[in-house]
């Protein structure tokens, strides 16, 4: 098992994730964020982009590779958001001018970013996302190796966190920011359900898991 997996039960708590650790990156700082079609990744950076004030569309940059988000303010004035899904070679990334984005107040966030490893430089966080629940229409997903629950619902997902640089020290620390993030928005949920008089006899507890939890 490993210590820097979260368990995330809903869309808005991997987007409340994100939101918890856009306004932590830094200039030259690359998330690469790993994991199954459909996992979670875009719905992440939504998070992150949102928290960082970003109010217009946030596309996915499947066709584009990359797409930009300018910030004025702070130190951190651009996240590049990549997809690298269809890249079919890694030299096919030379020519793209990413050593711009290496320049300056950028930080990059890549969706299937694992595919060019060792393209990232110094300080990489990996999250990788996995399914956990069985989803009966798309039972090949299966579950995640390791920290599965068959009775976890269909949208339950793992997130594991992995870095290097300056994130190395930073894992415990991120995971224990980003799962209290996750427990707060699943009870915050709870909440709007209970005012919405929703039947909450089955949902009364926080539907946020952290692997291993009793
Ligand atoms: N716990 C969860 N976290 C994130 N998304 C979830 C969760 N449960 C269900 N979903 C749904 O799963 C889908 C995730 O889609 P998303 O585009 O974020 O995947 P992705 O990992 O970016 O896939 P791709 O590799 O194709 O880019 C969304 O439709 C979202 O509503
Ligand atoms: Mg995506």
């Amino acid at each position: 098992m490993s210590p820097g997996s979260i368990w995330s039960a809903s869309p808005e708590q991997t987007a409340a994730m994100g939101a918890v650790l856009g306004p932590e990156l830094r200039p030259g700082d690359v998330v690469v964020l790993d994991g199954d079609v459909g996992a979670g990744k875009s719905v992440f950076v939504r998070g992150l982009l949102r928290a960082l004030g970003w109010r217009g569309p946030v596309l996915s940059p499947t066709f584009t590779l990359f797409n930009e988000y300018e910030f004025a303010g702070g130190p951190l004035s651009r996240i590049v958001h990549g997809d690298l899904y269809r890249l079919d070679t890694v030299a096919e990334l030379n020519g793209l001018g990413l050593d711009e984005y290496f320049d300056g107040g950028t930080a990059l966030v890549i969706e299937w970013g694992g595919v060019a490893e060792g393209v990232w430089g110094d300080d990489v966080l990996t999250l990788t996302f996995d399914y956990v629940g069985v989803d009966a229409a798309h039972p090949e997903r299966g579950v995640a190796e390791g920290g599965a629950s068959r009775t976890a619902p269909a949208t339950a997902r793992q997130v594991t966190i992995d870095g290097v640089g300056r994130f190395l020290g930073r894992i415990a620390e991120l995971d224990t920011l980003l799962a209290r993030v996750a427990v707060e928005e699943a009870e915050a949920q709870n909440d709007a359900a209970t005012e919405h008089g929703a039947d909450t006899q089955d949902d009364g507890e926080a539907q946020s898991y952290r692997e291993g939890a009793p």
